[in-house]
């Protein structure tokens, strides 16, 4: 396995370096000097959908900032907003007004993804493929359309991912067309969930979802990481739900738990990431951690 941080093992005034709280002062000084340490590179592109069809548990929050902190690192990400309410392209300052070239056109008018990829400010690496309100519409446009659940698949196989690391889908909050569009284009999904009282509730839906998905349409899909969010800390609830969903879904989950934090969720009113707006902030140090998490499980593979 490739390790996160500098050469890995370090032996310093004999001394072997690559311990548990070593490595955790390593992440910790690389989440202050961002430009610190470059993480490892999937060797090809890993295309995530991240989703979640209940609405408000952390899908859009969790593909900004976990984009932002791999591309921080070194990683060359594209986010593709796939939410016609558009917070993705929000949070990353994109041009979301209305006619602007967006996913919309990738979809129904088979534009190429990479004309309407933009360089987010700020993060060298990362791109931002925006939703306008046009793709609203999208979801009963594409029923009528050829090929209609593969158009996101097309519209990426169309683009030169040799040189991208990433491609994150931030899904809207359902199971419909352009949920499976994204599912049929990705390969792994990430699953936020929220933990709070009814974060299970509708998760079998999403997981017979996948399922349906794997059988007919994309048979290398495979859901490969689940995110706790918004854990308060402060609650004996929050601990039992990030228990039960460790018992289910085991290694899935990562070890990394996003607290509930005033900062993350400020930031997007700032056309900011979290990770830009206060990189000192739990949240963002919790998100830094868990995109190295999966920087490392994806060079391993
Ligand atoms: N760790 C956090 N701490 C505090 N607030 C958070 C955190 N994560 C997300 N939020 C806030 O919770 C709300 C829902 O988050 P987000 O928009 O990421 O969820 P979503 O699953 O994408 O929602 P939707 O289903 O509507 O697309 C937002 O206002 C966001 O700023
Ligand atoms: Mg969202």
């Amino acid at each position: 396995m490739t390790p996160a941080h500098g050469s890995g093992v370090s032996v310093e005034g004999g001394v072997d370096l690559d311990t548990p709280i070593a490595r955790a002062a390593r992440a910790a000084m690389t989440v202050r000097e961002p430009e610190s340490g470059d993480w490892p590179r999937p060797s090809r592109c890993r295309v995530m959908s991240v989703a979640n069809q209940k609405g408000g548990v952390g899908k859009t929050t969790t593909t900004v900032n976990i984009a932002a902190s791999l591309a921080m690192h070194g990683n060359r990400v594209v986010v593709v907003d796939l939410d016609p309410q558009g917070n993705a392209s929000t949070a990353l300052g994109a041009d979301r007004t209305e006619g602007v070239r967006s996913i919309y056109h990738c979809l129904v008018e088979g534009e190429d993804l990479i004309k309407v990829a933009h360089p987010v400010a700020d993060i060298p690496n990362l791109w931002c493929v925006p939703a306008t309100i046009d793709l609203a519409g999208a979801e009963i446009e594409l029923v009528s359309l050829v090929a209609r659940e593969s158009r996101l698949k097309r519209a990426l196989g169309a683009y030169d991912t040799s040189e991208i690391d990433y491609i994150l889908i931030d899904c809207p909050p359902s199971l419909g067309l352009l949920t499976v569009n994204a599912m049929v284009a990705a390969e792994e999904v990430l699953i936020p969930i929220q933990c709070e009282y009814y974060a299970l509730e509708g998760l079998g839906q999403l997981l017979r979802n996948v399922e349906l998905v794997r059988t007919h349409l994309n048979p290398g899909l495979a859901i490969s990481t689940i995110l706790l969010t918004m854990y308060d800390g402060r609650t004996r609830l929050a601990s039992q739900v990030a228990d039960e969903v460790r018992e289910h879904f085991g290694e899935l989950v990562l070890d990394t738990v996003v607290p509930r934090s005033v900062r993350v969720s400020e930031a997007p009113s700032y056309g900011q990431s979290v990770m830009t707006y206060d990189p000192g902030s739990t949240g963002a140090v919790a998100y830094m951690e868990a995109a190295r998490e999966m920087a490392v499980a994806g060079a391993a593979q």
